[in-house]
């Protein structure tokens, strides 16, 4: 049967086994909400249009995050770079404010702002969609910065990699 529990549960493993090899950039997804700093590492993260400029973020209703970034007004997408490692172990290590206490963080238009990072965006929500375990949450940018010497990091294979030395082709 097409739909069957084991089914499922193979396509589950097929799709994990796949999505594994999908090299992604690692995010900081951040707002802030009742005076508090609250934040994920996300790679669910897309650019949406240029006009009006915005992006989406998937959001597991379970995270910490959820609730925050569904009632915020603002939030931040920043862009990891290859030497904001300690970032990201941060922010798997310790849990709510706790995870912005390494590395230089600003609150700009109202949202934590990593001033190192590769990129920093800054954006209104706008929607929210509820879909199985996540919501897509949709921005529009209010503000932007980014480094034109950065490279970022990348998760893949359950790992942090370098993508910045692979060969440049011509297409
Ligand atoms: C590399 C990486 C990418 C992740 N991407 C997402 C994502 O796109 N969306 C999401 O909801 N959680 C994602 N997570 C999980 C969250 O960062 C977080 O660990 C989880 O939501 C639990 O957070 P909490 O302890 O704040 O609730 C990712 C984790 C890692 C390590």
């Amino acid at each position: 049967m097409i739909d069957s529990e084991a089914n499922q549960s193979a396509i589950r493993d097929s799709f994990r086994a796949a999505m594994r090899h999908v090299a992604s950039t690692v995010h900081a997804v951040t707002t802030m909400h009742a005076g508090e700093r609250h934040g994920i590492l996300a790679t669910a993260v897309s650019s949406l249009s240029f006009d009006p400029p915005s992006l989406l973020v998937c959001i597991n209703q379970a995270a910490s995050l959820h609730h925050p970034l569904t009632q915020a007004e603002l939030f931040a997408v920043n862009v990891l770079g290859l030497e904001n490692r300690d970032i990201a172990e941060q922010f798997a290590q310790a849990r709510g404010a706790e995870r912005f206490t390494v590395g230089d963080w600003a609150d700009e238009h109202g949202a934590p702002v990593l001033l190192g990072g590769q990129s920093a965006m800054v954006c209104r929500r706008i929607d929210c969609h509820r879909f199985g375990t996540h919501t897509i949450v949709v921005g529009e940018l209010v503000a932007a910065r980014h480094r034109q010497d950065g490279a970022p990091l990348t998760y893949y294979d359950r790992n942090y990699i370098d993508i910045s030395g692979a060969p440049i082709s011509t297409i």
